[in-house]
């Protein structure tokens, strides 16, 4: 079993496995089931995330708040899906609340996720309301018992997407409510999210009649599948157009107030395109305030020549890092009852993240006005840097044993602390406490810290008082002497002084 210090070594060596994604712990939902004890407003204000005008049509349904989180949810694991092959793949560092805005406003990538959202929300709500879990809506029944010009009749449970919609439209809208560009353009886009879920509705039907044979049929429109959508919002982005704020004097001043093309002035954009005012980030380096993680670490594919490829997702900084950085998914299932099957996972971590990126400037009289450049090992020096504050930061792990035909095995590592809970694969984790090293042990390989040279004025690690474990010191005096103010003489020798130093060394008793 190793030790807490040998394992900054060993995983310098060794790489490192894990299982992943077994029992992934996220903390649970605040919610609104205690909407009875609490206040609406006291539960709207503290849901993270929430602009006022959104805080205000919480109140006044605080039990919707739940069904338009989980539209946001349900958009943001779409919007995930649809970009998990580009750069910008929906990703947010820092992203606090699950109402947090996916991109950075005024781009493209903004233009997708508030559609997304938008098309999610009416999504959630309608399906709650054809399940009849909101008592404000419910199923579209006006056309029930009509026939259609097709031969089937109206029936079942047609969705009503009115309440929906409405209530998208002002949630949504609600987040940026400053009447400006990024306004606009979101209104614009939020609109183009809905009007893609009201197209792909579908139809479904069931038959009637005497032994399946379908003489008669009942339909009625059905909510399409979310991946549908997201599909269809996909196209659009690729599609997405560029525009301008048209700007006009009010008596508050000049105010931005309609959306024209860019490129054709004045001419108004389709309803259903998406729009944006921005160029893109290139989503290339990691932001943090831009909340962009950067595609380093990135698994590409070196054969395609699509979004996915390694020219365009490594933002030409290359991918032959690959070579020492193996990056393997390791999907871990668990299987009832009770197995956990895994693919073994190697990485070695630390090497990997701090690959720097070296650049060449190019352009007249070294003005830098053009860069190339690639990805390049790391000093040896700045790995051992890393893995000694991971080594400090080092967590105690147990295994998690679990039955297997064979008896029970050692199956995954987990914290020890409460529950289960995996180690992040970039921790060093130890299973024993560490020995205090200061005796010589051969048996154990421990050499002690006898003889070991101390700093008498340190308090610190090095210092005498850590490093000899109380037992003290003995103080030494040596003398160091060499040749000193050489000169040379013509011709030909060389003539020193002798010079000497006293020192006083300390080492542990
Ligand atoms: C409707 O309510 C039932 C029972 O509370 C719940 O299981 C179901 O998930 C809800 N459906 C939606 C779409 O909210
Ligand atoms: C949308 O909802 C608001 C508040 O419930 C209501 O006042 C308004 O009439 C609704 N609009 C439509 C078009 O249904
Ligand atoms: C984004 O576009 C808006 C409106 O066109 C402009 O005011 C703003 O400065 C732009 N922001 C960036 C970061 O380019
Ligand atoms: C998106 O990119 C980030 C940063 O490279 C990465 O950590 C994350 O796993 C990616 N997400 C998906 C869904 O692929
Ligand atoms: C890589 O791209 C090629 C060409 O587009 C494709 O055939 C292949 O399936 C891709 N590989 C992976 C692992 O996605
Ligand atoms: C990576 O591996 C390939 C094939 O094994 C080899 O041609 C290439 O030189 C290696 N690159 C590095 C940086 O080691
Ligand atoms: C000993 O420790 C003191 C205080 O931390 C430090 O200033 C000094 O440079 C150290 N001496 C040596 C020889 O490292």
């Amino acid at each position: 079993m190793e030790r807490q210090h040998a394992v900054t070594l060993i995983s310098f060596l060794l790489a490192t496995v894990f299982a992943h994604n077994v029992l992934d712990a996220k903390p649970p939902l605040l919610f609104v089931s205690s909407a009875a004890t609490f206040g609406p407003s006291l539960i709207c204000s503290r849901i993270p995330g929430l602009s006022p005008e959104q805080i205000r049509i919480c109140e006044e349904q605080p039990t919707l708040i739940n069904c338009i989180r989980q539209g946001y949810k349900e958009a943001a694991k779409e919007c995930k899906n649809q970009f998990r092959n580009n750069r910008w793949n929906c990703t947010v560092l820092g992203q606090s609340s699950d109402f947090d805005d996916l991109a950075i406003p005024g781009t493209k990538e903004a233009a997708f996720a508030q559609s997304m959202v938008s098309a999610g929300v009416v999504y959630t709500i309608t399906r709650a309301c054809s399940m009849g879990n909101l008592s404000e809506c419910n199923c579209d029944r006006e056309k029930w018992g009509q026939n259609s010009r097709k031969g089937w009749m109206w029936g079942g449970c047609s969705v009503d997407t009115g309440y929906g919609m409405n209530l998208s439209r002002r949630f949504v809208n609600g987040r940026h409510n400053t009447h400006d560009a990024i306004y606009l353009m979101n209104k614009h886009n939020n609109k183009a999210g809905r009007q893609v879920l009201k197209e792909k509705l579908v139809l479904e039907c069931k038959c009637h009649g005497l032994s399946g044979s379908c003489t008669t049929r009942t339909c009625w429109k059905a909510l399409p599948s979310i991946r549908v959508i997201g599909e269809r919002l996909k196209e659009y982005y690729y599609n997405a157009v560029r525009v301008s704020v048209i700007t006009v004097d009010s008596n508050r001043g000049p105010k931005p107030e309609y959306l024209v093309l860019k490129s054709e002035k004045s001419r108004k954009p389709d309803s259903r395109s998406l729009v944006y005012a921005n160029d893109s980030h290139t989503y290339c380096v990691r932001d943090i305030r831009l909340g962009i993680p950067g595609t380093k670490d990135r698994v590409c594919n070196v054969t395609s020549t699509s979004d996915d490829s390694c020219d365009s997702l490594c933002c030409e900084r290359g991918h032959d890092t690959h070579n020492f950085t193996e990056v393997t998914q390791c999907r871990c299932k668990f299987h009832w009852c009770c197995q956990v099957r895994c693919k073994e996972c190697v990485q070695n971590v630390a090497l990997k993240e701090s690959l720097e990126i070296e650049c060449h400037c190019h352009g007249t009289s070294g003005s830098c006005s053009m860069r190339t450049c690639w990805q390049a090992l790391p000093t040896l020096r700045k790995v051992g840097l890393i893995l000694r504050q991971r080594y400090e930061e080092s967590a105690r792990v147990r295994a998690y044993k679990i039955p297997s035909r064979y008896g029970r095995r050692d199956a995954f590592l987990t914290l020890n602390t409460n529950g289960y809970q995996k180690p992040s694969p970039k921790t060093l984790v130890h299973v024993d406490y560490s020995p205090n090293y200061c005796e010589r042990s051969a048996g154990k390989r421990i050499t002690g810290t006898v003889d070991r040279e101390c700093n008498k004025t340190s308090t610190e690690e090095g210092g005498c008082e850590l490093l000899c474990c109380g037992r003290g010191y003995n103080t030494h005096e040596i003398v160091h002497k060499w040749k000193c103010n050489c000169k040379f003489h013509w011709c030909c020798y060389v003539k020193c002084k002798n010079c000497k130093e006293r020192r006083e060394v300390f080492r542990c008793k």
